[in-house]
């Protein structure tokens, strides 16, 4: 295939995308207004326009499911096709019972499909993905493809620091030989690990706990010790040096995480620091523009959705850039506490094709505005429709509109309504 000036031997890698997320989104400026912040900072200072916010009907498991159908459908793929399925989250259901069996089940998955999920903060989905990639390439699919989703609820609770960095959504990726989308080339992956206390969420809590300015740094050391490992790993600097990429993506807790993390590689890559004003800082800048900046448009009206953030950036590359195939694109997955990879990947000649079949503006433009005060109800709410004999939460009393809901926990049994396909 078409990788210009490379040679990547293994033909795995994404066959098919989607995305599915809540019904209703928060403006970042009415957040400001109300908690006494100049809008600027959310909106450039961070770079957030607008953060998805869950209703207590939506969980991981049903977000997880509807993306996962509609990549199925959309790329016309057979549930039976299916032999490997790892849902990765830090916003699981339960300690024990993983949310990739609910989906399982819900999909209508083989019996001999292994299920699994995957929790490291933020890299549980990139864990999937590469985990995925070994199964195919050491040829125990048999034909079979893997099934991969991302899927997290993102809080951090009302009036804190965290608050304007949340966010919720699933992205389903379907890993197999041949893929349509992007091939992924696994000599140029890197690993990095690191016991931090930067962010995390006892069992006992709802809501994130974050040393916020401290992860940012945990995050770019990662970036600095993942990347080197990929260039060891690569054994050459060809398919990894900048000029050689056609976009960079990042994970991207707020968008501006991802220029921090694109001023470090360009800084780590050049072996120099980049300040001030001088001609590379206008290098860096233009390469920000090019090669990161304009896929970020998702991550901005989304938040940050954890283990899918990333790939939410691949998504919007894929349904905007037109690329001809051959476009070679870097992965960086940093999850807190830490574990990171750096890898890259092909974009196929056919990916151009399939951009419709990603895009969710469709999905994105249907979503209702919550107003402040039906935002706070909404979280006060989520804390407690899970407890066992809770109040039903009704789909109606958050104007959802049919879908695949979560309704309530009755004898300490998770209960859900409607099905994925009902999802518009
Ligand atoms: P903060 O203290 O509220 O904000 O915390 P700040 O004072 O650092 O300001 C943020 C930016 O806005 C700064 O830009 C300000 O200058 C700018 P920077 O200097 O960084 O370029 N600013 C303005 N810009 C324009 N007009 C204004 C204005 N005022 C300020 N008027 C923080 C921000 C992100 C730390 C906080 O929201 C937080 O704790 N978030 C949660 C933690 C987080 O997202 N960490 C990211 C790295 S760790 C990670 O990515 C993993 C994670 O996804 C979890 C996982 O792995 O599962 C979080």
């Amino acid at each position: 295939m078409g990788a210009k000036g490379t040679d990547v031997s293994r033909n795995v890698g994404i066959d098919a995308m989607a995305f599915h997320g809540p019904h209703c989104y928060l403006e970042m400026a009415d957040l400001a207004n109300v908690r006494g912040v100049d809008p600027n900072k959310y909106i450039h200072g961070l770079g957030q326009r607008q953060m998805a916010v869950a209703t207590p009907c939506e969980d991981t498991v049903t977000m997880a499911t509807v993306a996962a159908y509609r990549a199925l459908k959309r790329f016309d793929i057979d549930p039976g096709e299916i032999g490997t399925l790892i849902v990765g989250t830090e916003t699981g259901v339960d300690h024990s019972k993983p949310v990739a069996v609910y989906v399982h089940d819900m999909l209508g998955l083989a019996p001999n499909c292994r299920t699994f999920e995957t929790k490291h903060a933020c890299y549980g989905a990139m864990a999937g993905l590469t985990s995925a990639m070994d199964w195919i390439s050491a040829g125990r699919a048999r034909g079979r493809k893997a099934l991969i989703v991302a899927s997290d609820i993102a809080r951090y609770g009302l009036k804190t620091a965290g608050e304007p960095t949340q966010g919720a959504g699933a992205v389903a990726m379907i890993v197999g030989e041949k893929p349509r989308l992007l091939q992924l080339d696994p000599d140029t992956f890197g690993d990095y690990t690191r016991q931090v206390m930067d962010f995390w969420r006892p069992l006992y809590s709802k809501y994130a706990f974050a040393d916020g300015h401290y992860s940012i740094d945990c995050y770019l050391d990662a970036f600095t010790g993942a990347w080197g490992d990929a260039c060891e790993n690569a054994g050459t600097w060809d398919r990894l040096r900048l000029d050689q990429l056609a976009a960079c993506f990042y994970h991207v807790p707020f968008v501006k995480m991802a220029r921090k993390a694109h001023h470090r590689h360009c800084e780590t890559e050049w072996g120099d620091t980049v300040t001030g004003d001088d001609e590379k800082m206008v290098q860096l800048k233009a390469s920000y523009d090019r090669q990161v900046a304009p896929w970020l448009e998702l991550n901005s009206v989304i938040g940050n959705i954890y283990t899918g953030s990333m790939f939410l950036s691949l998504m919007d590359y894929l349904r905007k850039a037109e690329p001809a195939g051959g476009e070679r694109l870097s992965l960086f997955s940093y999850g807190s506490g830490c574990g990171a990879a750096f890898g890259t990947g092909v974009v196929t000649d056919s990916a151009t094709r399939y951009a419709a079949n990603i895009d969710p503006a469709e999905h994105l433009a249907r979503r209702k505005r919550l107003d402040i005060e039906r935002y706070e109800q909404l979280i006060t709410a989520s804390e407690t429709a899970d407890h066992n004999e809770a109040p039903y939460p009704d789909p109606a009393d958050w104007d959802l509109g049919p879908g695949l809901y979560f309704v309530g926990t009755r004898n300490h049994i998770r209960e859900y309504t409607g099905s994925a396909s009902d999802t518009l």
